[in-house]
């Protein structure tokens, strides 16, 4: 059985539909760890399904946690980006290759890159009156939100949309799209 880590740094709400949907039985797969690089909300779905957790320090020398994240990433077959914020250093991400994948609430490479993340992504849409907005997975690359897309959703965005409503309607197709790119490649 296919291995995850699972990286987080907020609510954690991707990470629980990825653990719902193996304990449903629709993600053969086990989440053999979950690393945050903040203390966050999403530690406690880790704590209640007692999977185990790693708070990493980003304070810490950038050599080391970079060696922290390579010798976590080494303990699966997969490491899935799931709402977390630091950008991974090229020396990680050459260690593996076409392994570790990303979940962003855009329809990429549009309104993707450095600072794009959360409802960001969202006003930049309706800024732009754009008539679609989405989700896309992907590899991650040594640049940010540029690795080759694995699979993307589209949403029409809607006259009375707002950040937040646009966010919330994503969320769930963002997890599906998550769900089944891993299902995908394992
Ligand atoms: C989602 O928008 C996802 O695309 C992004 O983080 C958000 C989810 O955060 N990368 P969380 O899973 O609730 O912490």
């Amino acid at each position: 059985m296919s291995s995850l880590t699972v990286c987080i740094s907020g609510k954690g709400s991707t990470l629980l539909s990825l653990i719902n949907a193996i304990n449903q039985n629709q993600l053969p797969a086990k989440i053999c760890q979950v690393v945050a690089d903040r203390d966050c909300l999403g530690k406690f779905h880790a704590f209640n399904h007692t999977i185990p957790f790693y708070l990493l320090d980003r304070s810490i020398q950038k050599d080391k946690f970079n060696q922290q994240l390579i010798n976590l990433f080494k303990q699966s077959d997969w490491v899935v980006l799931a709402g977390f914020l630091s950008v991974i250093d090229e020396t990680v991400i050459k260690e593996f290759p076409n392994k570790i994948i990303n979940i962003h609430p855009s329809l990429l490479p549009k309104y993707g890159g450095i600072g794009m993340y959360g409802q960001k992504v969202h006003q930049a849409v309706l800024t732009n009156k754009e008539k679609t907005t989405g989700a896309t997975v992907h590899f991650v690359d040594s640049g940010v939100d540029t690795g080759k897309i694995i699979a993307q959703a589209e949403i029409p965005v809607m006259h009375d949309d707002t950040p937040q409503s646009i966010q919330q309607r994503l969320a769930p197709i963002e997890q599906n799209l998550l769900i089944e790119a891993i299902k995908n490649l394992i």
